[in-house]
């Protein structure tokens, strides 16, 4: 082997022995997080009621503190204050010319209520709420909706998810020819192409 040969080798092999011992070394970013803290991501709700945390809560409790929290959007009654979204009504609207999508007419399941309450309002103030502040959120929405008639029922992670909604068959597959076929997740076209903008389209209605 030529001296220049024998340099390129020696010189690679310790290139691969410093790479080696940099890959072992710990960047030492990051630490494990704790139990407690995983527990506050885990806070998702399935629709069988998995997740749902220890507590309860009545519609006649949550009455004051939608009011309180949440009716500056909402309205008092989950009618919606402005141009905030209304959490009640809508029944046997959906098929109609001008539906009104509801938690109570639109939303299948219950936990879902509780998921996004929990998650995600009051609006700006997310996660400020307790399991037991959200049970009787959920059970005065559901009581306004009219799914439960009892504004004392305690709502909790055993009850809640067997309380059905009104739009529960509401979701099938869309069987429509234009929808249905094979269904393709990749390399689906040869070329894909944009036909037009939702801007230019003016998709929003007019009333
Ligand atoms: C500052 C205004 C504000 C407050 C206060 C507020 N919300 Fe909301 N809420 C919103 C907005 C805005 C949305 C829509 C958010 C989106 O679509 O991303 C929303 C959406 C919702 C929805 C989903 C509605 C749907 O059909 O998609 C629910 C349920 C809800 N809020 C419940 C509550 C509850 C319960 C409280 C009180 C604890 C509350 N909100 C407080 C502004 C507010």
């Amino acid at each position: 082997m030529s001296n220049w040969l024998k340099l390129v080798v020696v010189g690679l092999v310790a290139a691969m022995l410093s790479f080696e011992a940099s890959a072992q070394q710990k960047i030492g970013l990051g630490t494990v997080p704790t139990a407690e803290e995983i527990a506050r991501w885990d806070i998702d709700v399935r629709p069988d009621g998995y997740g749902l945390p220890p507590g309860s809560g009545n519609a006649y409790d949550g009455e004051e503190i939608f009011i309180d929290k949440c009716s500056a959007c909402h309205g008092e009654f989950g009618e919606g204050a402005g141009r905030w979204p209304v959490l009640v009504g809508g029944h046997d609207t959906l098929a109609s010319e001008d539906p009104v999508k509801t938690i109570g007419s639109y939303w299948p399941y219950t936990s879902t209520i509780y998921d996004y309450i929990y998650r995600a309002m009051p609006f700006g103030e997310a996660q400020t709420l307790t399991p037991d502040e959200t049970y009787a959120i959920v059970a005065y929405l559901l009581y306004s909706n009219d799914i439960i008639d009892d504004d004392s029922m305690e709502i909790n992670a055993d009850n809640l998810a067997k309380i059905e909604m009104p739009n529960k068959d509401g979701f099938i597959p869309d069987d429509r020819e234009v929808v249905s076929g094979e269904r393709c997740m990749r390399d689906c076209k040869d070329s894909v192409t944009v036909a037009s903008r939702a801007r230019i389209l003016d998709v929003t209605p007019d009333q």
